[in-house]
């Protein structure tokens, strides 16, 4: 982003690289992945205030090897970490000695953020925890308590710090536990500031940014929408842009964002194909019709949808029918709009840091699942405005422009909705079924403080009946499941260790308050082997 302070992190690992990057965002300033291999002109020439070399698990193989020594000698602060601490000490001729079967249990995780990571918490090894004593406090160890405990990286290891450089910190097994030269300005962490493990790494990585890098902290929600505004304006001039508006977050924030710059030259196609959740449909339009009084064209294209999924019980079949539907709903109204020049979506960062290349371009970034089918004809230029933000950081912006919690907060949903959460036929019957139950699940989950906390919380309509009792009467009636995941990114979860009597609420109300359903289940399957959907 041009015009503010910046940070380049050098993805020698991805989950430290981007914890980084994430942590730096924290402070204020503006943080940028690129890949370790990234050549020293191009780094000049973006004139970062400093680079962040984070080490991590996987750090010490190839992308370590790609580092091109130059970037030590550009005359911008550097803050080597692990595996590039390693890279840092031997460049200036420090002594360094490897250590292969290391940092087992390096965990990103703050232990508030789910059960699960305050249970990896108790489980890491203990040997990795170490006290730092602090030989210099400034610029890197001001403002520390004493005491500081630290989780040391147990990669290469710098054994003497290099000529020129001064030995910053040490603990009883890691004497050269930092080094640095004020001169160059650049400093080497042996131990990890990024982990909730280094309580103090924070304070840590704001020194480096405040002191040897003097950033100021101008990355805030308020900056970026001044920004972007101000982008899509440049960019978008006199065109029309179109955006497929799903309801949740990101493109919720994308179409406000671009609403605030460019207003009527938006319009944004909400397609309801009859498969979300109680109340959902509505929801969406009054927010963004009556609230933030986008141009918004509603699209009733339930008994569509319906009708293609009439006999369709293969999960994957399913899946196919919505995707295709969808496209052809859009293309319909896209093409009813006459001439468009672009197409807004919701594309974030993580997405843009996977289509890097070596050089650090971005060959074509995913396209959005529902609208990436479109015909050749209807060409449309891309216009991403949250390509740089990591999700927590669009809930923020989302915060800020005034958009409502229930969508701010909105847990991912599935394309292709409901369909997948009713096993077998989706008939109307069955839809109604499962969003009642489903609409009292994440009412009481709301109630009880849990909503927040869980990755997703639904409720599954399974194909199996079992026998029960009413009243005295037997009754003969569908099962459902209930499903509530932790989870940071979906590629792995755990399920939710609800409390028992959330569990027995939500139980009684769907039996007592849904006909047709008479038992509930709660699924105890962690992804993987398990997936958090259930087809
Ligand atoms: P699974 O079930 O594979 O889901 O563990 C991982 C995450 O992706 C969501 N999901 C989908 N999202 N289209 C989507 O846009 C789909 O077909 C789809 N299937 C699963 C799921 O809700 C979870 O967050």
């Amino acid at each position: 982003m041009t015009g503010i302070d910046t940070i380049v992190v050098l993805d020698l690992d991805s989950q430290a690289s981007r914890l980084l990057a994430r942590r730096v965002r924290e402070a204020k300033v503006f943080s940028e992945i690129l890949p370790a291999g990234t050549r020293p002109e191009k780094l000049k020439a973006l004139a970062p205030r400093g680079i962040i070399l984070p080490g991590g698990p996987g750090s010490a193989g190839p992308a370590a090897s790609r580092c091109h020594p130059g970037i030590f000698h550009l005359g911008i602060p550097v803050l080597a970490i692990g595996a590039g601490m390693g890279l840092l000490a031997r460049e200036f001729g420090g002594e360094v000695t490897g250590n292969a079967a290391w940092e087992e249990g390096v965990s990103t995780h703050a232990p508030e953020n789910t059960s699960m990571s305050a249970q990896a918490s108790e489980d890491a090894p203990a040997e990795n925890r170490e006290n730092l004593e602090i030989i210099k406090e400034k610029p890197l160890f001001s403002r520390l308590p004493a005491g500081v405990e630290v989780w040391m990286s147990r990669g290469d290891r710098v054994k003497t710090a290099p000529p020129g450089f001064a030995v910053l910190a040490a603990t009883v097994n890691t004497p050269v536990a930092a080094v640095g030269d004020d001169e160059r300005r650049l400093y080497g962490l042996q131990f990890h500031p990024g982990v909730f493990r280094t309580p103090a790494g924070f304070t840590v990585l704001e020194n480096f940014l405040s002191g040897p890098c003097d950033c100021r902290p101008s990355w805030t929600p308020g900056s970026f929408i001044e920004r972007t505004i101000a982008g899509i304006k440049e960019e978008v001039g006199n065109g029309r842009v179109l955006c497929a508006l799903s309801g949740g977050v990101d493109s919720a924030v994308a179409a406000v964002l671009a609403h605030r710059a460019i207003g009527p030259q938006l319009t944004c196609v909400f397609v309801d194909h009859g498969l979300l959740r109680k109340g959902e449909a509505g929801e969406v339009q009054k927010i963004f019709a009556e609230q933030f009084h986008l141009n918004l064209v509603a699209v009733d294209a339930a008994e569509r949808f319906l009708g293609r999924l009439r006999g369709v019980v293969d999960p994957e079949e399913k899946r196919r029918v919505v995707g295709e539907e969808f496209i052809r709903v859009f293309e319909e109204e896209a093409r009813k709009l006459g001439k468009i020049d672009f197409l807004l979506q919701g594309t974030l960062y993580p997405d843009v840091i996977e289509s890097m290349t070596e050089d650090g371009q971005t060959v074509k970034v995913k396209s959005h699942h529902n609208v990436g089918g479109l015909p050749a004809d209807l060409q449309f230029k891309l216009l991403e405005p949250l390509r740089l933000l990591f999700k927590d950081e669009v809930r923020v912006v989302g915060e800020e422009l005034g958009i409502p919690e229930e969508v701010v907060w909105r847990q991912p949903f599935p394309g292709p909705g409901l369909a997948v959460r009713v096993i077998g036929e989706v008939t109307p019957e069955r839809l109604t079924l499962l969003r009642e139950a489903d609409s009292i699940v994440n009412q009481e989950i709301a109630v009880a403080g849990w909503s927040r906390k869980l990755w997703q919380s639904f409720a599954i309509l399974t194909g199996e009946k079992s026998t029960g009792v009413t009243d005295g009467q037997r009754t003969y009636e569908s099962a459902l499941v209930l499903r509530a995941v932790t989870s940071e990114d979906a590629m792995t979860a755990d399920w939710a260790r609800l409390p028992y009597e959330l569990l027995d609420r939500i139980s009684r109300r769907v039996i007592a308050e849904v006909p047709g359903i008479n038992r509930v289940v709660y699924d105890i399957t962690a992804k993987p082997p398990g997936t958090i959907e259930w087809e």
